[in-house]
């Protein structure tokens, strides 16, 4: 039973006629986006906003109508996976690059569903090393006053050469001191000249729909009822 797929179903069965649907990036969000594209090919009328180009193009090659950032106003529901979240729905994301849309997606959304497989489920945030997406010029600087933070700021590569996001920014992975409260970290983070975005999603879903080996569970967040 893949976990990710069972959490990317159940996430599609809130996809109702009408909708503006986020759709996240990653591979929960892949199973998620193929449920839509489905139902799409069923008849459901509705509109998409791609969280990153390989969703886009996900989406496109299942002829999910889309919509660019510019031409919406509201997003119905926005669907997206998570590295890690703790019990109270305070999350991580950004392990594949795309935490600059997603955030931008997920704040215009009116409902926020993340999707997971049970490892992501963590008691403390910080296992996984924190993305920030830096803008090029200026990153060292922000690297630097990052670790005078007492953390360790690692830039991503990819195939060789730094990783670029789809905005064309770097992201510096950062792994902070044990016991470090992630959320203040992100906080002095976004303040640094520099910096576009951290993977900090602090409360930010109304429901989680987690695949475990006993099967797929969905769970609502009591501060963010729809
Ligand atoms: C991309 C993300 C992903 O949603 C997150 O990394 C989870 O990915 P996966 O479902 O492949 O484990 O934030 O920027």
């Amino acid at each position: 039973m893949d976990m990710k797929k069972l959490a990317g179903d159940k996430a599609a069965e809130y996809v109702k006629d009408g909708m503006v649907v986020g759709l996240g990036t990653g591979s929960t969000a892949y199973h998620m986006v193929n449920a839509v594209g489905e139902m799409v090919k069923n008849g459901l009328k509705i509109q998409a906003i791609p969280t990153s180009k390989a969703t886009e193009a996900q989406a496109r090659e299942l002829g999910i109508p889309l919509l660019t950032i510019d031409e919406l106003d509201h997003v119905d529901l926005a669907i997206d996976g998570v590295d890690e979240i703790d019990p109270q729905f305070n999350a991580i994301k950004g392990g594949g690059g795309a935490l600059y849309r997603e955030k931008v997606v997920a704040t215009l959304a009116k409902e926020v569903i993340w999707i997971m497989d049970e490892s992501k489920l963590v008691e403390r945030l910080g296992a996984f090393p924190f993305p920030v997406e830096t803008v090029p010029f200026g990153m060292p600087f922000v690297k630097r006053r990052i670790a005078d933070m007492g953390a360790v700021p690692i830039l991503r590569m990819g195939d060789g050469k730094s990783y670029l996001t789809d905005s064309g920014n770097f992201i510096l992975d950062v792994q902070f001191a044990e016991n470090t409260d992630i959320s203040q970290a992100a906080e002095q983070i976004r303040d640094m000249p520099g910096v576009v975005e951290t993977g900090y999603f602090g409360q930010m879903c109304s429901r989680i729909a987690a695949g475990t080996s006993s099967g797929v569970k969905v769970m609502e967040n009591p501060h963010r009822a729809v």
